[in-house]
């Protein structure tokens, strides 16, 4: 210094100050905060976004105290008030902020010396600021959907369990019906047997709801076969015989000469006309027709299932395959969901074509066996 005249002092200066704002202006543009803190927490220097991070003022820095803006931080990292920094190392902590917004920051805590010369030296903490509310929240989250998941796993346990019993009131309803119709009628057996009827439509509604739950949350992978559909078809329409007739609904099928063949499994295939079927019976009244047309090209299978049932409102349209969603009052919402998750697992596809009062189009769209592997022509890719 003694040997600097007035021009080479001024220019150092100037450069120390050049570098200063450089390094200011780096600490500013960072998004991490920046802490500086001497040994008895007093902080010296702290960046807009450590401000911000711990709700700091920037007119109290220089004053403010780190131990006092965070109470427990100095009993955590077991430094007396007077004590040296000597083999302290770096070491973090998290903190919960609540105001103004609920944050939670990471801390990382350094303590530096700096050596002032002469063999003075002070002690000091360099800490950085992150904020890890985003990463804590997803952890979170996904420790929620764990917590789904199990809970589902139980659910479905206990829906099994409730399976049993079940079939043993199914069974004794139907003796006590049998023993009933041995009796002579009289008024007070009639009151009975219409107590049995409702107590046997109540087991029937509880089974549909355990069996769709657990066909809904147990995704069994497909068990893959050459399927013939046409066949498939037809198994469906025999065990769906009887309610067609109740309800007084007749069907119609058109199909192509050879029958469409496909890899699939061939009881989830069952499942998803069984399920298609039944919304269209359950959309018409009496009188009402289902249609079904097979077809096929080079690469697809497709089958239209068309009712002349009440149709689906445009508003409802983008719901039907929402897990739950349903119009009907003793309906359970899962149906759809499920031919959806098949047709997927299949690589195929289920599509939805309804003008309300008029009625539905259901179309299923099945890769071919033989296709397997296809090149793409290119902007064919959907
Ligand atoms: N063929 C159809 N005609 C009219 N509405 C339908 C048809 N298929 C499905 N929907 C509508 O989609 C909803 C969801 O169907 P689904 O998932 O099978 O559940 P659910 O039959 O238990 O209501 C039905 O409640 C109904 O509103
Ligand atoms: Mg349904």
């Amino acid at each position: 210094m003694d040997n600097l005249d007035p021009v080479n002092l001024a220019n150092l200066v100037q450069r120390l100050a050049r570098e200063r704002s450089f390094f200011e202006g780096i600490f500013e543009a960072v998004r991490e905060g920046i802490l500086v803190v001497t040994r008895q927490g007093r902080i010296e220097y702290a960046n807009s976004a450590a401000c911000r991070m711990v709700a700091l003022k920037e007119a109290d820095v220089g004053k403010a105290s780190l131990w006092r803006l965070v109470p427990g931080l100095r009993e955590s990292l077991e430094l007396a008030p007077d004590a040296s920094l000597d083999g302290l190392t770096a070491q973090s902590r998290e903190i919960e902020l609540t105001y103004p917004e609920h944050r939670i920051v990471r801390l990382y805590i350094v303590p530096f010396r700096e050596e002032l010369g002469d063999g003075m030296s002070a002690e000091r903490f360099a800490v950085i600021l992150s904020d890890v509310t985003r990463e804590v929240q997803s952890t979170e989250e996904r420790i929620e959907s764990e917590r789904i998941s199990s809970i589902l796993l139980l659910a479905a346990g206990v829906a099994h369990e409730i399976g049993n019993p079940l079939n043993s009131l199914t069974i004794h309803l139907q003796l006590i019906r049998r023993q009933l119709r041995k009796l002579e009628r009289t008024p007070g057996i009639e009151k009975i047997e219409k107590s049995v009827a409702v107590c046997e439509s109540e087991v029937d509604r509880l089974d549909g709801i355990i069996r769709h739950f657990l066909e809904a949350i147990r995704p069994n992978p497909p068990d893959f076969q050459d399927v013939d559909l046409f066949a498939c078809l037809e198994e469906v329409l025999q065990v769906q015989e009887h309610e067609l007739q109740d309800r007084g609904l007749s069907v119609e099928i058109e199909a192509a000469s050879a029958s469409p063949v496909v890899r699939a499994d061939r009881n989830q295939v069952k499942q998803v006309f069984f399920n298609i079927i039944k919304n269209a019976m359950e959309a018409m009244s009496p009188g009402g027709k289902i249609r079904v047309r097979l077809r096929a090209d080079d690469d697809f299978c497709y089958i239209h299932f068309g009712d002349t049932g009440k149709g689906i409102a445009q508003d409802d349209l983008p719901r039907i395959f929402q897990p739950f969603h349903t119009t009907k009052k003793n309906g359970h919402g899962l149906g759809l969901m499920i031919v959806q998750r098949i047709m997927r697992e299949h690589g195929g596809q289920v599509g939805i074509d309804s003008r309300e009062g008029i009625g539905t189009v259901v179309t299923l769209k099945f890769p071919r066996r033989d296709r397997r592997v296809r090149l793409l022509e290119r902007g064919q890719r959907n």
